[in-house]
């Protein structure tokens, strides 16, 4: 049992490669407002320390694959922002999925976020929803597909929809809330 007068932890899990990139700004975004409602967070940087492909030579050893779970041990929650590749989630959201099995991640919330190049789709909130499941994770009904990516920030990094910064604001208050339910 956690002690509840600790701050919940959320864990941020990025689609792409890059913390420099659309799902990298919008794991700051969503981390940002979390903390702004009392959560501690931590994000794992696959371009600093990535993750080997599961199965590959050495993988089941690899010091950045126990660094990846121990963080997870340590979550509370999590977020997952992907880009949508082909009509699902990208390799590296699949790949660090793979790497997490219900020890780590059993009764912790996990919010949802998905990038897209072109017009809006669910596919990509559907598969990972799925596969937190998978992993028994309980999956917040809010989430956000933020389709036309190249047009949704300004210049200094914003989303410049207001419906979107509306459900960023949603999916931070519900992955909190439910959190501090879930962990009582
Ligand atoms: C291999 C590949 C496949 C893609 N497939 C799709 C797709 O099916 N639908 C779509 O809207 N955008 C697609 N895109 C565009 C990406 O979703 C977009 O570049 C991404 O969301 C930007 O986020 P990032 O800056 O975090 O990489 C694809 C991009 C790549 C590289």
């Amino acid at each position: 049992m956690s002690d509840v007068s600790e701050p919940i932890v959320v864990m941020g899990v990025c689609g792409s490669y890059d913390l420099d990139s659309a799902n990298g700004r919008m794991l700051e975004i969503i981390l940002e407002e979390c903390r702004e409602l009392g959560a501690e967070t931590v994000i794992w940087d696959h371009g600093a320390k990535p993750l080997p492909l599961v199965g590959a030579e050495g993988s089941w050893d690899d010091q950045n694959v126990k660094g990846f779970q121990e963080m997870a041990v340590s979550a509370d929650a999590f977020v997952l922002s992907s880009p949508e590749y082909h009509g699902t989630m990208s390799g590296v959201m699949k790949n660090s999925l793979d790497w997490l099995y219900s020890k780590h991640t059993s009764g912790k919330v996990f919010g949802l976020i998905c990038t897209l190049g072109g017009q809006s789709s669910n596919n990509t909130l559907n598969h990972m929803r799925i596969a937190a499941r998978w992993i028994h994770g309980w999956v917040t009904p809010e989430q956000i597909a933020i389709p036309n990516i190249k047009e949704a920030f300004d210049d200094d990094g914003f989303l410049v929809n207001d419906d979107i910064n509306s459900r960023v604001r949603s999916l931070a208050s519900s992955i909190v809330e439910n959190t501090i339910k879930l962990r009582r």
